[in-house]
């Protein structure tokens, strides 16, 4: 095959798999999904500011990748479980963890975190980067069930009806975003 022809291939495979992810933002956000990321800068330091201690449970609500997961795993040795709704992310997670080496340190849950209320009783931290609007409808049942003395952190959305003890700022992909910290 010619040279300019592989390069011309390989530009199109780059532009069908940028399409086709969008695609899969639009068609998600449809069903109220929200795929954005935490990147891993910015996981690492908000684990950074919080209190927290080797083999605590972190747990994130809507994992996506787990990549929040491996970080907290690998590098603040916390025992890591993700739960996930989307069919996608939960494959792409198990495969990222399977990847990392963490396998026997984060547990990765299919399904939606409301139906999960035995982990949530068990996390010391809870991390949440999610929509505003899911947020305020979750707020008091989350507080109910989550366990005294857990944190719960969420990244640019908050709850309207708790004060948080803690809150700062990280640079998530391009921008600042607020983090906010509620001791529950
Ligand atoms: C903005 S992404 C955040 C992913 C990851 N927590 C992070 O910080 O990188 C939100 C994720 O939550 C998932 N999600 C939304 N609602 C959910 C629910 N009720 N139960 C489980 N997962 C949910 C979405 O599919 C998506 O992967």
């Amino acid at each position: 095959m010619h040279y300019q022809q592989i390069i011309i291939i390989f530009m199109l495979v780059v532009i069908v798999g940028v399409a086709l992810w969008q695609l899969m933002m639009i068609v998600t956000s449809l069903f109220g999904l929200y795929l954005m990321s935490t990147n891993r800068g910015a996981i690492r330091a908000i684990l950074s500011n919080i209190d927290i201690r080797k083999g605590q449970i972190f747990l994130d609500l809507g994992c996506g990748n787990a990549q929040n997961l491996i970080v907290a795993s690998k590098q603040f040795g916390l025992q890591g479980i993700g739960i996930e709704i989307f069919f996608v992310q939960y494959l792409v997670a198990k495969l990222n963890v399977w990847l990392s080496g963490e396998s026997k340190n984060i547990r990765i849950y299919l399904g939606d975190f409301r139906n999960f209320s035995e982990l949530i009783k068990k996390a010391d931290i809870i991390y949440l980067y999610q929509r505003q609007v899911l947020l305020e409808k979750i707020e008091s049942e989350l507080f109910c069930q989550a366990k005294k003395g857990s944190e719960i952190v969420c990244l640019s959305s908050y709850f309207v009806d708790h004060r948080p003890a803690k809150s700062f700022r990280v640079r998530n992909v391009y921008t600042d975003a607020s983090v906010r910290v509620y001791k529950v």
